[in-house]
């Protein structure tokens, strides 16, 4: 690495075992650790990501660095202070927040998430796009991934970092999530990589399910297998295991996932009124029309007789209408 970036590097390694020194030994980070223990985060989850929380100053890591040596405008461009408009102060980026390092495949710390934890706006923030840290290449937890997701022969995609978090503690060690932002290209040939199996397991509030809908696509045409968990009363995986544990989680979440086409099927459904006639109609066609897409006549066949059952229609009226979508698409 050039010694601009190695320099950024060593900063945020500074920084970050001083956050973590900062929640976990002094009196000033009580409020901080206990709002993570009552989350559900455990000493050990707090000590395997590396948790901290940075001090409300202004220009606590401004000094801290300063103190160090680093050079103020390169601490800047790492993404860690601030320049004041038109004079030549610094002020720190992150304030009071829960600190979460980010790192790269390699597992040094490249970036941090700062979560607030009182009503404070916005509720992440990120480190700016550097050098070091590109958010369309960064999946979170990939360095500890790695090795499980190749063992496992798949990788467990979720929606916030704190899920990934949250479901290690429940045992699952294959778990990564893109930084609040959409999955990319460059996440897919980085996951292509390893593995060419992935669940999805994104919050299943509104928000959550289109976005797992838009992640299943790009997943399915980069020729991945797909499942999708879903979990009941829009909650996200973190609540999920918070409320009924590790084991149930694995169980009831994971271990009961949809294929990706009862994925569509739930997703077409959604906000459709299926007793109206015409609504129904239409839920069934956009069914046929994924129904033909399908590579495996075998299922064809099974979405087929799923759907004659489910609104009592006649298969062979079905099954006539899906070839003929099917061979028109020839
Ligand atoms: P908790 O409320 O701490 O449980 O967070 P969450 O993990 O449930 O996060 P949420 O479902 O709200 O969002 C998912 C991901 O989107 C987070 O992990 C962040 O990466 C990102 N995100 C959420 N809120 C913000 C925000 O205010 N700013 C930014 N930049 N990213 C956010
Ligand atoms: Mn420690
Ligand atoms: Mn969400
Ligand atoms: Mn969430
Ligand atoms: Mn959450």
């Amino acid at each position: 690495l050039p010694p601009d970036q190695q320099q950024m590097i060593e900063a945020h390694e500074l920084l970050r075992k001083f956050y973590h020194h900062l929640l976990l030994n002094t009196k000033e980070g009580q409020e901080a650790l206990e709002y993570l223990l009552n989350r559900g985060f455990t000493k050990e989850s707090i000590e395997k990501y590396q948790i901290g929380w940075s001090l409300p100053n202004w220009d606590f890591s401004v000094k801290f660095l300063q103190k160090r040596g680093y050079s103020l405008s390169l601490m800047e461009k790492a993404g860690l202070i601030i320049k004041r408009d038109s004079s030549e102060e610094y002020f720190d980026r992150f304030r009071n927040r829960i600190m979460f390092p980010l790192w790269d495949h390699k597992g040094n710390t490249i970036a941090f998430s700062g979560r607030a934890f009182g009503q404070d706006e916005p509720k992440y923030l990120n480190s700016p796009e550097t050098v070091l840290f590109n958010k369309s290449k960064t999946l979170y937890n990939f360095h500890h991934a790695r090795a499980p997701i190749r063992k496992l022969q798949k990788a467990v995609l979720f929606e916030g970092f704190a899920d990934v978090i949250a479901s290690d503690r429940a045992g699952v060690a294959n778990g990564i999530a893109t930084m609040g932002t959409s999955l990319t290209d460059e996440h897919i040939r980085i996951l292509k990589r390893i593995t060419d199996t992935v669940t999805v397991c994104y919050d299943s509030d509104s928000a959550g399910i289109e976005a797992a809908f838009r992640a299943s696509n790009l997943l399915a045409n980069n020729g991945f297998n797909i499942e999708v968990a879903q979990m009941p009363d829009k909650m996200d995986p973190d609540d999920h295991i918070k409320k009924y544990g590790g084991e149930k989680f694995r169980n009831d979440v994971l271990g009961n996932c949809m294929t990706f086409m009862s994925f569509k099927m739930f997703y077409y459904r959604l906000g459709k009124n299926l007793s109206n006639e015409g609504e129904r109609l239409q839920y069934i066609e956009m069914l046929l029309n994924e129904i033909s897409a399908l590579d495996k006549a075998v299922e064809r066949d099974h979405y087929l007789r799923q759907l004659a059952d489910e609104f009592s229609l006649s298969l062979e009226a079905l099954k006539q209408q899906q070839q003929q979508i099917f061979f028109s698409r020839k």
